[in-house]
């Protein structure tokens, strides 16, 4: 007679690591490798939306300040910036007036509030802005920015260079 052994433990055990656990682990790659290549394109929008706004022209290509633009305002050097995503995101919006920063958000004072001011029209003494985008825009400048500017030091790369001119590596050749 065959004599009962309880549930086939062996066999659930071998289950789990020949098929379930590579599955689960597949599927945790593909998960995570999904959500990089998310993030990794809203940092391409970002870098897109940089470099069509004009934000070159003051603060230069690797936002070092080294205006690319002769005749533009000085932009500040955001390598080096100190400011959050909330504040970025403010001073994109909003502008600093009595600067040469614009404000890029079309809706800036009139219908999203700035710097904690009752809603109305804008100050007279903002730099007018080379182009507006949505506050989507912005907010993917911003990761841009956070990923691959902010705190990455003066010296500008090689690797960087050829991130910001994919389409352009020869202008890279004098970085190392
Ligand atoms: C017409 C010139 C000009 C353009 C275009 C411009 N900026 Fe600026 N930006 C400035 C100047 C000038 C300052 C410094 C303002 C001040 O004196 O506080 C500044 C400041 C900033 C700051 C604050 C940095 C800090 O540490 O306080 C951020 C962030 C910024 N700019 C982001 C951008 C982005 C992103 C764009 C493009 C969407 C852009 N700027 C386009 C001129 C410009």
């Amino acid at each position: 007679m065959k004599k009962y052994s309880g549930p086939n433990l062996d066999r659930d055990h071998f289950f789990f690591r020949r098929c379930a656990a590579p599955l689960l682990a597949i599927g945790f790659l593909v998960q995570a490798s999904a959500a990089h290549t998310q993030s990794d394109e809203r940092v391409k929008a970002g870098l897109m939306t940089w470099r069509s706004s004009g934000c070159a022209d003051c603060h230069g290509a690797f936002a070092d300040g080294d205006k690319q633009r002769d005749e533009a305002p000085t932009g500040a050097n955001l390598r080096t910036t100190r400011l959050d995503a909330a504040a970025l995101k403010q001073t994109i919006s909003c502008g600093r007036p009595g600067t040469g920063m614009p404000a890029f958000d079309e809706g800036a004072y009139k219908v999203r509030a700035c710097n904690g001011q009752p809603l109305g029209p804008p100050p007279s003494d903002l730099y007018p802005t080379p182009r507006t985008l949505t506050p989507d825009e912005i907010d993917a400048v911003v990761t841009y920015l956070q990923a691959r500017v902010i705190g990455k030091g003066r010296t500008i790369t090689k690797a960087e260079c050829l991130f910001y001119y994919s389409d352009q590596p020869e202008w890279c050749d004098d970085y190392k």
